[in-house]
């Protein structure tokens, strides 16, 4: 080691902070080596921290003992600087750069780690994503990652505090816990203890925090890890964070003002916008009528219109069938911006048929005369004119129409109302809408298992005045459930709570659980219930697709600093790996290829 090198120095600056005015200063800075330039003997580095960039000139000759170092220096090595800050003559100062104006004459430098050359380029975007995954940390250097981290923090902070001063309590709930079933896998864990025996990694924290509304909490929050195993995309992460929040004594409006609440101070306090409130309260039929989906996208129009009524008696085959057997047609107008090229057609109608639509057919109102579009010749003059009527189509403009069961007509013209909206460039970018979707149906019946399954999850209460229906007509009941909806994500959904334990019983009986099977897998809940646990309600958001629309991150992956594969691996560990056999033994559990060897 050089004499040099043994002498410590502590930063005096970060690298976004030296400007003019700390010209002829002594300064110690300290980073990685961003990038290099050697100009004939004289280097150049940009040196960067978490905050910035610094230009850093240094003359090895200068350097006495250090010369060789600098040399054989590499970019993203971690050095120490110290040196004077000069003002950069007029002709070579850049304005791009927050300290662009300045840089700093190394007088001692000092590598603290030498880095090997890097596995990719740190800036290339064509970068795959699996090599990018396996070194996540050199990925966060330079991609932003580390912004949208502390933009991620940013928002929990506002979000605990706002709770704090409404009075909530963070409570912790188990992560060795018992299955709640929220619509996905569970991830089990063996217990080693219990021979046989597994805990559930929680999907959600549900049943703990309605518990705590037995206990007499009250007021309930918690940033939450949940676990679910299901097949993942761009919004769905094996494990994620929930803002979670559970209260007592209350109705749904108080809920959804209490989150109202929040979300407008997080939206003032991150972005500087200041969101209306209430926000909208949209009924789950209307959105599906209106929009095809239950998380319209509100930042433009493009509704959806029925014309069932309209082409009752037409002679276009295809439509009267549908009409015959209860199915109806639905149609989605579309400014003539939103060009419809032979082949979007047929990629449109390939993604109608994903929905189980069998066709999907338009018209174009070129002129007061000329309708064009294969459905022209099928129509009569007077049903044109009334589709027009009901669509409001204006000169140049296109309606696109399926004709199905509804719920295909409305799902298929809902997922092209998007596609049209992204083709035609319709959605204004900096533009944040929030909607309550409320009075979803209770449950939804599955065909597969052919039983009922809830919609939300069994714990929901439906709609006081549907009581009866849950014995006449099932699927007709409401759930008193909302979901609340920004820029057409869902970023949350909540539920008063079924509270009489009664009630919860014959709940699970819907559900085809007979009585032994809800008191094995609920019992502590039904019991809790028996013993004066009062009304409650409450909401879980999405941390990371919250945060991911804050950032206008197009992926949850970019706000979470280690993400998973969608095949639910993280690359940079290599987990999920394989255990020791002496584990398995421990945990009284073997590998199916053991098993099958065993015979
Ligand atoms: P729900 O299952 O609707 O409700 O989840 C609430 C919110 O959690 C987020 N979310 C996810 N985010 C990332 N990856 C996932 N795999 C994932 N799954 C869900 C979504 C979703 O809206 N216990 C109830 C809440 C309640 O009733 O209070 C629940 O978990 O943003
Ligand atoms: P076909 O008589 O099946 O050849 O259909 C005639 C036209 O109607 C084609 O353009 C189909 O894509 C379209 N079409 C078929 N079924 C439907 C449907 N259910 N809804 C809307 N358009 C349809």
């Amino acid at each position: 080691m050089t004499e040099q090198s043994r002498q410590k120095y502590t930063r005096t600056h970060g690298c976004n902070q030296l400007s003019s005015h700390n010209a002829g200063e002594q300064v110690v800075l300290a980073g990685w080596v961003n990038s290099l330039r050697n100009l004939g003997g004289v280097v150049f580095l940009d040196l960067r921290d978490r905050d910035g960039l610094t230009q850093v000139v240094v003359n090895p000759e200068e350097l006495a003992d250090a010369a060789e170092d600098v040399r054989q220096l590499r970019e993203e090595s971690v050095i120490q600087v110290k040196g004077t800050v000069r003002e950069r003559p007029e002709n070579m100062r850049n304005p791009d750069m927050k300290t662009g104006d300045i840089e700093v004459v190394a007088s001692w430098l000092k590598i603290e780690n030498l880095a090997a050359p890097m596995p990719f380029h740190l800036e290339d975007e064509e970068v795959g994503e699996d090599l990018r995954l396996q070194y996540r940390y050199l990925e966060m250097r330079r991609s932003g990652l580390i912004d949208k981290l502390r933009l991620r923090h940013r928002t929990s902070q506002i979000v605990r505090d706002y709770f704090d001063t409404s009075g909530f309590v963070e409570v912790e709930t188990p992560i060795l816990s018992k299955s709640t079933p929220e619509g996905a896998r569970d991830y089990l864990v063996p217990s080693r203890v219990h021979e046989g025996k597994f805990y559930a990694l929680p999907q959600a924290p549900q049943q703990y925090k309605q518990l705590l509304m037995a206990s007499g909490v009250e007021k309930y929050f918690q940033i939450a890890r949940c676990f679910r195993d299901e097949d993942l995309r761009a919004d769905r992460q094996p494990e994620f964070t929930q803002v979670d929040m559970e209260m007592s004594f209350v109705e749904r409006d108080d809920i959804l003002t209490e989150v109202e609440g929040m979300i407008q101070r997080v939206m003032r306090e991150m972005l500087g916008k200041e969101v209306p409130l209430p926000f909208p309260r949209m009924d789950y039929r209307d959105a599906m009528a209106r929009f095809g989906t239950d998380k319209p996208d509100l930042r433009f129009g493009l509704e959806l219109v029925e014309v069932t009524e309209h082409l009752r008696d037409t002679s276009f085959r295809v439509f009267q069938k549908v009409i015959d057997s209860g199915g109806c047609i639905k149609a989605l107008p579309l400014p003539g911006s939103v060009q419809l090229s032979e082949r979007r057609i047929e990629d449109w109608t390939r993604i109608a048929g994903e929905y189980g639509a069998k066709g999907l057919i338009w018209l174009k109102f070129e002129d007061e005369q000329t309708i064009k579009g294969p459905l022209a010749k099928f129509l009569t003059e007077p049903e044109i004119q009334a589709v027009r009527a009901e669509t409001n189509a204006e000169k140049g403009d296109y309606v696109l129409l399926v004709a199905d069961r509804r719920e295909i007509a409305e799902s298929a013209l809902g997922r092209l109302r998007m596609e049209a909206a992204e083709a035609g460039e319709l959605i204004p970018s900096d533009r944040y809408n929030f909607a309550w979707i409320v009075n979803f149906p209770l449950l939804e019946y599955d065909e597969e298992q052919g039983n009922y399954s809830p919609m939300h999850h069994p714990f929901t209460s439906p709609v006081k005045e549907d009581l009866h229906l849950l014995d006449e007509n099932p699927l007709q009941t409401r759930a008193n459930a909302f979901d609340i909806v920004m820029n057409g994500v869902e970023l949350g959904g909540g539920s008063i709570r079924i509270h009489d334990p009664a009630l919860q019983e014959k709940m699970f009986n819907v559900l085809g659980m007979g009585e032994e099977e809800s008191r094995k897998r609920f019992g502590h809940l039904l019991k809790a219930l028996g013993y004066g646990t009062p009304p409650h309600g409450g909401i879980a958001l999405g941390l990371d697709r919250f945060v991911m629309l804050l950032a206008g991150a197009a992926s949850i992956r970019d706000v979470i600093a280690f993400p998973k594969t969608a095949r639910a691996s993280c690359l940079l560990t290599g987990a999920p790996s394989d255990a020791e056999e002496a584990q398995w033994r421990e945990l009284h559990i073997a590998p199916r290829r053991q098993q099958k060897e065993k015979g």
